[in-house]
């Protein structure tokens, strides 16, 4: 029976009753495994895997039945996921500690369709932010933009953090193979000035570009690298009345962009109803289109439509995203997993958990409902991972043995962009094999077996079998690209923010505010006084702790 079919029999039911039933169809099969789901349905891969947008899912390595997926998809509804998914789409103000609309979609929308925000159809101005995009790297990129002293540019800067560093980090590195042949993209984001410097090492100040890529034009560790670049260009006879040919910015705060010195003919905007972390289909993007073409990001922006078309008009039961974040949902709330592994089988990925993180758990790293109240069930996960098989001689063995677990999405990619076939072979065949070896396990019988077969003595198989059971039943799902390039990986990302946006409505979050890095920030600030004054201020009224590290840094010198 189709899941489509068994959820048209179930009678509408509110989110608590929702959340109650699925405690009692955990507990009621809690003893099933994937190994008995596997063989007693031979269709079990056809029924739990879908396409859309390119891309592949395979979910049926996850310890679910007909039945959860029919439970989790009625918690969907009750939650009023379908009303959520229409009011971000249409532009309605659901960020409601900001009081913003959340339009990221809009950013890969076709132009011809209007989208009215506060009574302005936003189209045009992400159509003339995309055209000037357009004319400015391709200036760049054919080397009609040129240094103070007539020098090709042959590498750009991008300084930004968080939201404004890591989506077009991520993309350029999964889009290396695209990139320009005499211009190099780097990425600065860590106030830790080592960062910046080490990039500065090697660069020529009069064919270097900086781009300083903020939503807000005052986060600290930007604007803190964009003066230090500037005083380097300055130091190193880029005149001052020049400096326009070396400095683009991306923000929202015009006022700020100018104040910098910034020359606002330079200067492309986004919009306060576009995310940090949602933010790389914007003009934060712009590295993206230096380093492989307008063409290419056009490309990103329709792969990652693509996906927004199948999020916004496919049912529930057949709906990627949704499906992927139900199953998370399964996972951390009735499973009890509290991470998810992030495993990247494709060297260009390695940084996709990095995004990830951030997307998601900045996104619904929250405690409190959209009305105040405490939650009372857990919501984000941690995200962490790394490429694939790298991880696997890292972490695997936590993954495999560990007394926790943690569901792992593996994601791998059909054809490679180079001839090294046995190697690309070798890197399917582990991203298969482990998502095997995590559901399959291996039983004390089947290790007792196999050590008799290789000659070992009753006494050697007592000892060791016990070391080489894999307990198995560890869930995994399996996302599939064709190739890697632009089109599917806007699909990948932005099947990711969906799945995210699910969860966070299902959890009843605001996804899309980030008041808890407020705090640390504004006690850096009285810190760094502190240390600027050489002394630690009473009034502060510092614990213990923290006055005695800020004291001994001083003593020793910082
Ligand atoms: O880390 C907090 C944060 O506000 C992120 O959400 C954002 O992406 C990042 O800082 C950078 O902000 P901005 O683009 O304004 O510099």
């Amino acid at each position: 029976m189709t899941v489509r079919k068994i959820n048209e029999l179930k009678p509408p039911m509110d989110a608590r009753s929702c959340w109650n039933a699925l405690t009692l169809h955990c507990n009621q099969t809690e003893a099933l495994t994937m190994r008995q789901l596997f063989a007693s349905d031979d269709h079990r891969f056809q029924r739990y895997s879908l396409e859309a947008a390119g891309l592949f899912l395979d979910y049926s390595k996850n310890r679910l039945t007909d039945e959860t997926l029919q439970s989790l998809l009625q918690l969907a509804r009750a939650s009023g996921l379908e009303d959520k998914r229409a009011a971000m789409r249409d532009g309605q103000k659901i960020n409601t500690t900001e009081h913003r609309a959340v339009l990221h979609t809009a950013l890969r929308r076709p132009w011809s369709e209007a989208l009215v925000v506060d009574g302005r159809d936003v189209m045009p101005d992400i159509r003339d932010v995309l055209l000037r995009l357009r004319a400015f790297t391709d200036k760049v990129r054919n080397g009609e933009w040129r240094g103070h002293s007539g020098l090709m540019i042959t590498d750009v800067v991008h300084i930004g953090i968080g939201g404004s560093d890591l989506g077009p980090r991520f993309a350029c590195e999964a889009l290396t193979t695209y990139r320009h042949e005499c211009l190099r993209v780097h990425f600065v984001a860590n106030v830790d000035a080592h960062d910046l410097h080490t990039v500065l090492t090697d660069l020529v100040p009069a064919s270097t570009l900086f781009v300083i890529a903020s939503k807000t034009f005052i986060t600290m560790e930007t604007m803190m690298n964009a003066h230090t670049a500037r005083t380097w260009c300055l130091d190193n006879d880029v005149p001052e009345a020049e400096l326009h040919r070396h400095f683009a910015a991306v923000s929202t705060n015009l006022e700020g962009v100018r104040a910098f010195g910034i020359d606002v003919d330079n200067m492309f905007p986004l919009w306060d109803w576009v995310g940090g972390r949602y933010s790389l289909w914007s003009a934060i993007g712009v590295p993206i289109a230096l380093q492989c073409g307008m063409d290419v990001f056009m490309e990103l922006l329709a792969g990652a439509h693509a996906m927004d078309e199948h999020f916004f008009n496919a049912p529930l039961e057949a709906n990627m995203p949704v499906l992927l974040a139900l199953i998370g949902i399964w996972n951390a709330n009735f499973l009890g997993a509290r991470t998810v592994s992030i495993a990247p089988y494709h060297q260009h990925l390695q940084l996709l958990g990095n995004h990830l993180q951030q997307l998601d758990m900045e996104s619904n790293g929250k405690s409190v409902n959209l009305d105040g109240f405490s939650l009372t069930r857990s919501s984000g996960p941690v995200i962490w991972g790394q490429a694939g098989t790298n991880g696997q001689h890292a972490y695997f063995q936590w993954l495999h043995q560990g007394t926790e677990w943690a569901p792992v999405d593996f994601v791998a990619v059909i054809r490679p962009t180079h001839s090294s076939h046995l190697h690309h072979e070798a890197l399917l065949a582990n991203c298969f094999a482990q998502s095997e070896a995590l559901m399959k396990g291996k039983s004390l019988d089947e290790v007792s077996t196999e050590l008799r077969t290789a000659g070992r003595s009753a006494e050697e198989i007592d000892r060791l079998a016990p070391h080489k059971v894999f307990p198995g039943n560890r869930p995994s799902n399996t996302i599939l690209l064709p190739y890697l390039d632009p089109f599917h990986l806007g699909a990948l990302i932005a099947l990711y923010e969906h799945k995210v946006f699910v969860q966070g409505a299902i959890w009843g979050v605001n996804s899309f505010d980030q008041w808890g890095v407020e705090l640390g920030k504004v006690l850096a600030v009285k810190i760094q006084k502190e240390m600027a004054a050489n002394q630690v201020n009473p009034d502060s009224h510092h614990d213990a702790s923290t006055q005695g590290l800020i004291e001994r840094a001083l003593r020793l010198g910082a």
